[in-house]
Formats: structure tokens, C-alpha cells, sequence
């Protein structure tokens, strides 16, 4: 249903055409945004109101707004892609809306509707069109972030009777600088993500904040990423700070942790399980022992592994480490055959090179 009308209010003071184009061509991730911001209000008393596309800058924020305390917030993650006729479009948001709406449920703030959302990106990316990179440019894409937060001004703890919803848009290149070279993962032992119960399925910023530990763990220990085993045994394969997990097995299976409430439900997960019988191999979803990954790169049983997600795309990864061992790449160098069909399918549909058969793609 329907609630919010965005009204734009053209920003005067606009990055040149020059400055555009320049940081266009190296955008690097999530560092430069674009002229424009989207921002509406929800109250108690009135629901949503006031949705704006104005210019790009700092909120106006009370130190008591209620997240900056009790971190009562939630985010998405998609992409804007160039198609070579010059159209703009978007990937799946009715999946983004829907795990926006969850995670809202799961931290109680209010749910914006599949079309107040869509619109809010489509307003969004129609005043900053010009920042979507050209066709033909690789891999970059206009990143856009949607993200509501609570900013009542209030330090008790219940849910927020105000809240601001907002979008950002970045310009944005390959998410690891060093392309399709394999990734390689220290196994955080004394670190999880998240937990039962939690709010691991949820996209809230506290479950970053709760990741980055181990990821400094990692780098510690000269790895690129941290991958997260289950709270209660420390057994079970669950996921990266911000990608999914794949193992390609000898025998065609294509094989991903199951979604057990503290994994995160990737919509690149949900589309690399769906298009993998049009490449020949069997999905599985199901509980995987860490003990799985090193025995499995070790006898052969697994040929390749690989992260997916909306800013990394799909991401071969290589060597895993922990305290006091490492076992070896989980992908040749450049990664392997099936990782890179997986990913260049995914990308074709994602820049109008393959025919979009199952209504994936939304023009903005
Ligand atoms: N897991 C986590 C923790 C993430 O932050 C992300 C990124 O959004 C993903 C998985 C992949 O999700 P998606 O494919 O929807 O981008
Ligand atoms: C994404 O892939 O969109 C993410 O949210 C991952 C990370 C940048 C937080």
C-alpha cells in the first residue's frame, strides 16, 4: 500500500560533470555519494510523511536519538546497473523490501510498504541519474543504501515513536581491490556473529558492529575476511561479516549453509540456489561442518568455494586459517570454472546481457 509521496527539492550546489566523471571512472566502494539523499519521517500519531529527495548531507540529529543508544536500526544493500540502451534498473527489490520489512519486525521499527520503497529508490536514482556508471565500465554499479533508524530523542528503552527512513546512493567499483584473486578466511573462533534468537536474519547495523572483532582478528592473522561458526558449538559453517558461503563438490552439488535464524538471507544466495540447475548442479541447503571445509579441500571433494553477496558480487575465496593451522585454497587463482559462470550468469541478467526470465529486474 501506498503512503508516501517524494517530492524533490533539486539540490543548487552539484558535483561538476568534470569531478563526476573522474571519480565515475575509479569509484572504488562506498566512499564518494552522489548530489542527492532521500529521508522521510514516521511517527506514532501520523505513520510515514514527508518523504523528500533534497541534497545530500548531514542529518540533523538529537545526542539522545534512541539509536545512537540502543542501535535500534536496520539497512539494505542493492545496486543500480547501466543496460547498454542507457536504462537504469534495479535487481529484485520486492526481495529487499520484504527483508526490510522482516527485519523491521525484529527490531521494532515500523515497516515501510514494497512500493513506498521501490519509489523511494526510483526517486531517488531519477534525480541522480547521471552517477550510474556507463554500460560497458566492468563491474561498477551505483550502490544504494536504504537505512531506518530511531530518532526520537528519548533514553528510555521501548520502541522509537519517531523514526527517519533514508536512502543514499554510491558509486561503486569491485568491493575486494584485488578482483577475482581468491579471499582468504581466518576462522574466528572466540567471536560470533550472532546467535540464537538474535538478531543474526536481521540486516541491523548491531550485527555488523558485532562482527568486526573477529574481522580484526583476521586481519591479525593476515586474512582478508572472517568466516562465523554457530554460537552454541562453534561447529557450523554460518556465514561472513557480509556474504554468504558456497562449496562447489565434486559430485555437482552446490552446497550452502541452511538458513537456521542467525544467517543472514541473501537475495544472491536465494538467486545463485535458483539458477543453479540451469548450470547442471544440485542446490543443497544444509547444516556444514567446519570440519567439512578443511577435510574437503584437502581429499578434493571440494573443488571450489566462493562468497556471494550485492556489493561483492561472487568472490572466489582461497585459503583458510585458524590459531594454529590453515588448510589450502578453497579455489585456483582467478577462481574456479563454476564460480565464474555462476557469476558472470548473475551479471549478465544484472546488465541486460542475458534475457531477464524470471522478472528479476525492475527498471528505475
Ligand atoms: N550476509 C551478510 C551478513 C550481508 O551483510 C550480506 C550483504 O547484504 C549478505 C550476506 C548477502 O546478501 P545479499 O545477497 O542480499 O546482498
Ligand atoms: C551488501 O552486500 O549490500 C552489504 O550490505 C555487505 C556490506 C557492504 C555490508
Amino acid at each position: 500500500m501506498t503512503q508516501l509521496t517524494f517530492t524533490t527539492e533539486r539540490s543548487s550546489n552539484l558535483v561538476s560533470d568534470i569531478e563526476r566523471e573522474q571519480i565515475l571512472s575509479d569509484p572504488g566502494f562506498g566512499t564518494t555519494f552522489t548530489d542527492h539523499m532521500v529521508t522521510a519521517t514516521w511517527t506514532a500519531e501520523h505513520g510515514w510523511h514527508d518523504a523528500v529527495v533534497r541534497e545530500f548531507g548531514p542529518l540533523q540529529l538529537s545526542p539522545a536519538a534512541a539509536v545512537l543508544h540502543y542501535a535500534q536500526e536496520i539497512f539494505e544493500g542493492m545496486k543500480a546497473y547501466r543496460h547498454e540502451d542507457g536504462s537504469v534498473w534495479t535487481f529484485r527489490p520486492e526481495a529487499n523490501a520484504a527483508r526490510m520489512a522482516r527485519s523491521a519486525r525484529r527490531l521494532a521499527l515500523p515497516e515501510l510498504s514494497e512500493e513506498d520503497f521501490i519509489a523511494s529508490l526510483t526517486a531517488l536514482v531519477q534525480a541522480d541519474e547521471k552517477w550510474v556508471p556507463a554500460y560497458g565500465t566492468g563491474e561498477t554499479s551505483l550502490y544504494l543504501r536504504p537505512f531506518m533508524f530511531a530518532s526520537e530523542a528519548f533514553l528510555g528503552v521501548r520502541p522509537a515513536r519517531e523514526v527517519t527512513y533514508s536512502v543514499i546512493a554510491s558509486p561503486a567499483g569491485a568491493y575486494f581491490k584485488g578482483g577475482l584473486k581468491p579471499v582468504s578466511l581466518w576462522v574466528s573462533q572466540d567471536y560470533a556473529r550472532a546467535g540464537d534468537g538474535g538478531t543474526g536474519a536481521a540486516k541491523c547495523g548491531g550485527n555488523y558492529a558485532s562482527s568486526m572483532a573477529g574481522q580484526i582478528e583476521g586481519a591479525d592473522h593476515g586474512c582478508d575476511q572472517a568466516v562465523f561458526l554457530d554460537s552454541a558449538t562453534h561447529t557450523y559453517i554460518e556465514e561472513l561479516g557480509g556474504m554468504n558461503l558456497f562449496f562447489v563438490m565434486k559430485d555437482g552439488r552446490l552446497r550452502t549453509p541452511a538458513l537456521t535464524g542467525s544467517i543472514l538471507e541473501g537475495i544472491t544466495r536465494d538467486s545463485i540456489l535458483t539458477l543453479a540447475k540451469d548450470l547442471d548442479l544440485e542446490p543443497v541447503q544444509e547444516r556444514i561442518e567446519i570440519q567439512e571445509w578443511k577435510d574437503g579441500v584437502v581429499s578434493g571433494e571440494i573443488t571450489e568455494i566462493f562468497a556471494c553477496g550485492t556489493a561483492a558480487v561472487v568472490t572466489p575465496v582461497g585459503e583458510l586459517r585458524w590459531d594454529g593451522g590453515s588448510a589450502p585454497s578453497g579455489s585456483p587463482e582467478g577462481g574456479g570454472e563454476v564460480t565464474r559462470a555462476i557469476r558472470s550468469t548473475l551479471l549478465d541478467i544484472q546488465y541486460g546481457r542475458a534475457t531477464d526470465t524470471r522478472g528479476w529486474m525492475t527498471r528505475l
